[in-house]
């Protein structure tokens, strides 16, 4: 199988993004979405900002390379009666399928970042976008303190070394290479625009619970604990993990985990 395809099909990412979910309407509300507009939701997951931007009136289709979420998307959408959402299997790097200058808007939100040849990836984010129309992505970014850059920093050192040629998903944190690929996509870098933003995991457990929801359901973790424990540092990964989560975490109620993290925001207009 893809390895892409197996590593976020390994554990359930739903898992997490149940702590997503009001960030991840918050973000949708920002896009600018009209009733009507057709969206493309990639690397969607189950939905965490394509359901909010259907119930805003958009046609959106999700696509994610994921079966499993794939699935749990389109439940949550017929859960929820919202015709105007649907969701489908497929690869941010080969859109085959989804015709040439087809969407209003295109949004990544810490999904096509995760997909491997990111030059293939912009080309065809460009290729199914209209003339005027934008690509929105959100990205984590290489070595910044907050959360989710630190989990995949720690995570990797546990983890073997990736492939010869393997490119970082964390790249696309980097303005200077989202430049070089949307340019790579007939996109000049005066139509890219870039900010940092905020995006808060939010659920009312513990942040130990937490770390436990990464260790058995986030892929990048749970095969980062499977390396460690074979070389015996699976406690060692853990403590790093649980100190992580705690030094981040703002919620006045011990209980609960209330996280920051700041990701880079990109818009390119086609
Ligand atoms: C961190 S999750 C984010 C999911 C969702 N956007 C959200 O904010 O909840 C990354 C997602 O990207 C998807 N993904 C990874 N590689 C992909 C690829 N090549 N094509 C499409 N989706 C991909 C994963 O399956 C997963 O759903």
């Amino acid at each position: 199988m893809n390895p892409n395809q197996a590593l976020w099909e390994k554990g359930d990412f739903t898992r997490i993004a149940a702590s997503m979910r009001e960030s991840g309407e918050a973000l949708a509300k920002s896009l600018g979405v009209t009733r009507g507009m057709k969206v493309l939701d990639l690397g969607c997951g189950d939905g965490t900002t394509a359901l909010p931007q259907a119930r805003l009136g958009a046609h959106v289709l999700g696509v994610d390379i994921a079966r499993n979420l794939v699935d749990a998307g389109n439940k949550r959408a017929s859960d929820e009666g919202l015709t105007n959402c649907r969701f489908q299997h497929g690869d941010a790097s080969n859109l085959d399928g989804l015709k040439d200058r087809d969407f209003d808007l295109v949004v990544s939100i810490f999904g096509a970042m995760f997909a491997p040849k990111p030059f293939d990836v912009a080309k065809e984010m460009v290729r199914v976008t209209r003339p005027g129309g934008r690509i929105v992505m959100g990205n984590w970014i290489p070595n910044d303190p907050t959360l989710v850059a630190q989990i995949l920093k720690i995570s990797s050192a546990y983890t073997p070394p990736p492939p010869e040629g393997f490119v970082s998903p964390m790249t696309w944190g980097v303005e200077g290479n989202v430049i070089e690929r949307f340019g790579g996509a007939g996109i000049p870098k005066e139509k890219i625009s870039f900010s940092r933003d905020t995006f808060t995991f939010q659920l009312p457990r513990p942040t130990a619970e937490f770390v436990a929801a990464f260790r058995s359901y986030y892929g990048p973790t749970m095969n980062a604990f499977e390396a460690a424990e074979k070389g015996g540092r699976a406690a060692a990964l853990q403590q790093e993990l649980e100190d992580l989560f705690a030094k981040h975490n703002q919620s006045k109620n011990r209980e609960a985990t209330l996280i920051p993290a700041t990701y880079l925001r990109v818009t390119a207009v086609c």
